[in-house]
């Protein structure tokens, strides 16, 4: 792609500029705008950069390893790792609230990552994978004063440590940043995932959030998404996931009356995730993913499909 290959040489030389031999440091969420990021800085100025992952404890199946396995793997861009899981559940025990599940999160988060980039000797810069959408939004939260959401990134951080901020995504939407990944080599399991919360699953377990219920969540989750790439539909969907609902209900299995929790399954399209509608996935497709829920996820009894769009519903359930 001609295009990006030039945008990507630009902004070399533009990072290259803005930071001459100074240190950088990056937050990675395991998602595509920080690791898109990530690697670009990498490739314009080595290792004065450091990645920074803090692991809240409320990432999907797998995740973990896999973005630990690509950044210090196949990149080799030094990385360090923070499992901080304990703390976070411990803070966020018995709170129910979006808001303050939210900003509890982001306040944590912050704290964590803090203490890592002091550990580090701290850094001049701190890069962020910031695209155009987050800036108009961020502009027209402002403007209007109404916040939907408390979105979760690092805020605060750079005034508060005394650094400068390195954004070299944000004149692109996100198709722009997949095809900046794809261009520098990086693999379509990062490239092509569908976008993910800051606060994670903590948004999609409603009401308090426990282990147990992490756990139910990730297997449901990790059904849902293996039967929609096994149904070729991945790329069509903007974002898939699953919500667990604090809401229990009567089912029969065998001979036996259950009393389990329900869940719901949200799939939209969207282009940039200010609005959005429902994916009109096939009834057989939906029945099956509900059998095999049902039937693999003991504690787990009932499924619904969200057929709202956005708006008036918002994409996550928090
Ligand atoms: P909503 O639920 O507001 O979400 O329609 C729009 C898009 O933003 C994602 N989202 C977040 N992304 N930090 C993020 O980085 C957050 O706190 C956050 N909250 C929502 C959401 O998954 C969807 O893609």
């Amino acid at each position: 792609n001609w295009t990006m290959a030039s945008f990507r040489d630009l902004e070399i030389e533009r990072i290259r500029q803005q930071v001459g031999d100074k240190k950088v440091i990056c937050g990675l969420s395991g998602g595509v705008d920080s690791a898109v990021a990530a690697v670009l800085i990498h490739q314009a100025i080595g290792d004065q950069l450091t990645c920074i992952f803090v692991d809240h404890g409320m990432l999907r199946q797998g995740e973990v390893d896999e973005v630990v396995k690509t950044f210090t793997g196949q990149f080799n861009i030094p990385l360090i790792k923070r499992d901080a899981s304990d703390l976070f559940l411990k803070e966020l025990e018995g709170v129910k609230d979006p808001e303050i599940k939210r900003k509890t999160i982001g306040r944590l988060f912050v704290e964590v990552f803090e203490e890592e980039a002091k550990k580090l000797g701290g850094a001049d810069f701190l890069a962020q994978g910031t695209l155009y959408p987050d800036v108009i939004e961020s502009v027209s939260v402002t403007g209007s004063s109404v916040t939907i959401k408390s979105h979760h990134n690092v805020g605060g951080l750079p005034e508060r440590m005394n650094m400068q901020l390195v954004e070299p995504l944000r004149d692109l939407f996100k198709d722009e940043v997949r095809d900046l990944g794809r261009e520098m080599g990086i693999p379509e399991n990062i490239v092509g995932r569908h976008p993910f919360p800051g606060p994670g699953l903590a948004i999609r377990i409603l009401s308090d959030i426990t282990n147990d219920k992490l756990d139910l969540l990730r297997k449901i989750d990790s059904i849902y998404l293996e039967e929609i790439r096994s149904a070729g539909l991945y790329d069509a969907i903007w974002q898939a996931f699953a919500v667990l609902l604090p809401v229990r209900t009567v089912g029969v299995m065998g001979d036996g009356r259950t009393y389990d929790h329900a869940c719901a399954l949200r799939a939209v399209t969207s282009v940039d995730g200010m609005t959005a509608d429902v994916y009109p996935f096939d009834m057989a497709f939906l029945t099956r993913v509900a059998g095999r829920i049902v039937n693999e996820v003991r504690g787990v009894n009932r499924v619904t499909y969200d057929i709202t769009s956005k708006p008036p519903g918002t994409i996550e359930w928090e």
